[in-house]
Parts: structure tokens; C-alpha cells; sequence
């Protein structure tokens, strides 16, 4: 019988860490992004996403541990990790009095497209990113989010299998976002693997395969989307209501093994759970069985961006 390979690496990190003077910005990070990823890469203001995005990127020396960006170790083969590689910075200048082409033109020269073909280089990445209508506009007439769609159009022009985005979405308003995660969908399926970082879990939430949390410099979290509120759920809590005596009901619960703590709480019962993998029909069959009437059994409903404030505990530096 034969197995699916395994999806390869486009980054691999082993043991990752910065250093600013005494304090470290980046401990001991063990982060992989599989080819194809649209991966987000998450955590508060200071958790260090800045940091690794630019060793990844090759502008930013590891004080210590390594880095592999498609095959390429990001110190010994930094030249060859750049070719393959858009870095877009979280802050970055655009030349406000050049033209929208003229910018494109000057950075496919700098990456030595050949002149000939940089023409159509250009309409091709403009179009990707929904501002082939802007051409000959110059870039300090274009709103913020144009702008933002430059920076990535900019990113694009030698065609890299890898990208790399920090807060690439924000200063954007709602639409402008959601018009940047339709284009980040779209180089996706052209199967470009990306990483973006962003400190809003919730933004990410619905685009990205696979998320990684950090804080204070260390993964706390990588895996898919889900695995991050099924992993914040131990001892998750459940909440009842009976028609019949709450104090019965209670003193039932107690007696479970599943359970935690009961407390009251608004004519319900809140219910802390043990286990993540307890059944919640348990829970009703012990409240049923010991003659309680129940009449509503329902599980806490936990946002991602609670979720996440339980990850970090809201912690910035
Ligand atoms: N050049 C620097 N010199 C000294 N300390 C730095 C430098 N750059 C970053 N740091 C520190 O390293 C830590 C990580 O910063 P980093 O910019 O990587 O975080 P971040 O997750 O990108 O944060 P933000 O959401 O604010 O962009 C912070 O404590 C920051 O103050
Ligand atoms: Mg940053």
C-alpha cells in the first residue's frame, strides 16, 4: 500500500532565536510552514512576529538556532533564499510622485527582468492585485489600501514561491481588508505559500489553513484553526438549565466524576468540564438519571478572539 508523501517544508526552523542586547525577542522557535500554506503567524504587539519574518527574509541574523526557506538556510544561502522570497515589511515607503508603472518597472529592473518582458510582468501583477485601472496614476493619489496593494504588486514581480507579510492589512478599513484576503486567497490557489502576520487572530481566522501563536518570542501554538479553540477548551464549560430543584441538580453534578465545578449562574447551571473529550451526553444522562428534568444543555460558546486572549493572556512587551 502505498502512502501520500508528506507535504514539504517551504520554512523550517530549529531552535530560533534574537537576541537585542540582554533581551530575547525570539526563544528557541521550532516553526514549520508546509508548501502551499496560507499561514497566519500571530501574537500581540512585541511577541516578536516582526523578528522572524525578517530573519526569515534574510535582513536579520539569528543570535542563535537555524532557518531553512526553501531548502535555502537563510544565513549560508541568503542570496538564493532573496530570489525565491517577497518580503514585504510592515512599514514601507512608496515613492509618492512615481507613477504606479514606473515604481513596478524600476523594481523589475532591480531583480533584472529583462526590458522586453517587464512590460507584461507588470500588467500581469497589476491586474493580480486589482489595480491594472491605476497604471499611470501616481502612487500619492492612491487611497491606503492601493497602496497596500502596491506594496504586494511590488512583491510579486519576480515571481516568488514564497511570501512574506507583515500586517500586510492593517491601517485598511473593512473592505479594503477583505478585498487584500480575496487577493491573498487568489495567490494561494496560484500556489504560492504564504505567511502573514497580523496581531487580529479573528482577520485570519477564515483565510488561513494553519496558524501559529506566538508570545514573548515562543510559539505557544501552531496547527490549524480549529486546534487553537479545541486546545484553549480543556476544562471546557457546558451550561444547564432544569425545570426542576437547581440544588438537586447541582448536588448531582457534583457527584459526577466528568466534573469540576458547579457554580449558579442566571437560573443556569455553569458547568466546568474535566476533559475536552467529555461527552456532554454524559452529563445529561447523570442529571436524568438522578431525576432532574433538563431542559437545556448547551456548551459555552468561546470567540477566537477570547480564545486567543486566554492563548496570551493579552500579554504585549
Ligand atoms: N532593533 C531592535 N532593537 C531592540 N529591540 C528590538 C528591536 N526590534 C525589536 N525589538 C524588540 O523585540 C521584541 C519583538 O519585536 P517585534 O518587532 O519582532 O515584535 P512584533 O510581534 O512584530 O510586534 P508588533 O505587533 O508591534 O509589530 C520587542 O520586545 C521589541 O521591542
Ligand atoms: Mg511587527
Amino acid at each position: 500500500m502505498s502512502e501520500s508523501a508528506p507535504p514539504l517544508a517551504a520554512v523550517q526552523t530549529f531552535g530560533l532565536t534574537r537576541f537585542y542586547g540582554a533581551m530575547a525577542a525570539l526563544s528557541g522557535m521550532d516553526l514549520t510552514v508546509n508548501k502551499g500554506d496560507l499561514f497566519g503567524f500571530i501574537g500581540s504587539n512585541g511577541a516578536g512576529k516582526t523578528t522572524t519574518l525578517r530573519i526569515l527574509a534574510t535582513f536579520l541574523a539569528p543570535t542563535s538556532g537555524r532557518a531553512v526557506v526553501l531548502g535555502h538556510d537563510v544565513v549560508k544561502d541568503a542570496d538564493a533564499v532573496r530570489h525565491v522570497i517577497g518580503y514585504m515589511p510592515d512599514f514601507f515607503g512608496v515613492y509618492k510622485d512615481m507613477e504606479v508603472t514606473e515604481y513596478l518597472d524600476f523594481f523589475g529592473a532591480c531583480y533584472r527582468i529583462p526590458a522586453a518582458q517587464r512590460e507584461k510582468t507588470v500588467s500581469d501583477v497589476l491586474e493580480l492585485v486589482g489595480l491594472s485601472e491605476k497604471r499611470g496614476v501616481l502612487i500619492g493619489a492612491l487611497s491606503r489600501g492601493m497602496q497596500q496593494r502596491l506594496g504586494l504588486a511590488r512583491v510579486l514581480i519576480h515571481d516568488p514561491q514564497l511570501l512574506l507579510l507583515d500586517e500586510p492589512a492593517s491601517g485598511l478599513d473593512p473592505r479594503a481588508r477583505i478585498e487584500m484576503m480575496e487577493i491573498l486567497r487568489e495567490l494561494q490557489r496560484l500556489g504560492k505559500t504564504i505567511i502573514i502576520s497580523s496581531h487580529i487572530l479573528s482577520e485570519l481566522e477564515t483565510i488561513c489553513n494553519r496558524v501559529a501563536i506566538i508570545e514573548k518570542g515562543r510559539l505557544i501554538y501552531s496547527g490549524p484553526v480549529q486546534g487553537v479553540r479545541d486546545q484553549m477548551s480543556q476544562g471546557r464549560v457546558v451550561f444547564v438549565r432544569v425545570a426542576s430543584d437547581p440544588a438537586h441538580a447541582m448536588a448531582l453534578l457534583q457527584a459526577s466524576p466528568e466534573v469540576v465545578e458547579v457554580s449558579a449562574l442566571d437560573g443556569r447551571l455553569k458547568v466546568t468540564l474535566a476533559s475536552h473529550d467529555t461527552d456532554h451526553s454524559i452529563i445529561a444522562a447523570r442529571l436524568v438519571q438522578g431525576g432532574a428534568k433538563l431542559v437545556e444543555l448547551r456548551e459555552e460558546e468561546l470567540g477566537l478572539e477570547e480564545v486567543f486572549m486566554r492563548v496570551t493572556q493579552g500579554e504585549t512587551q
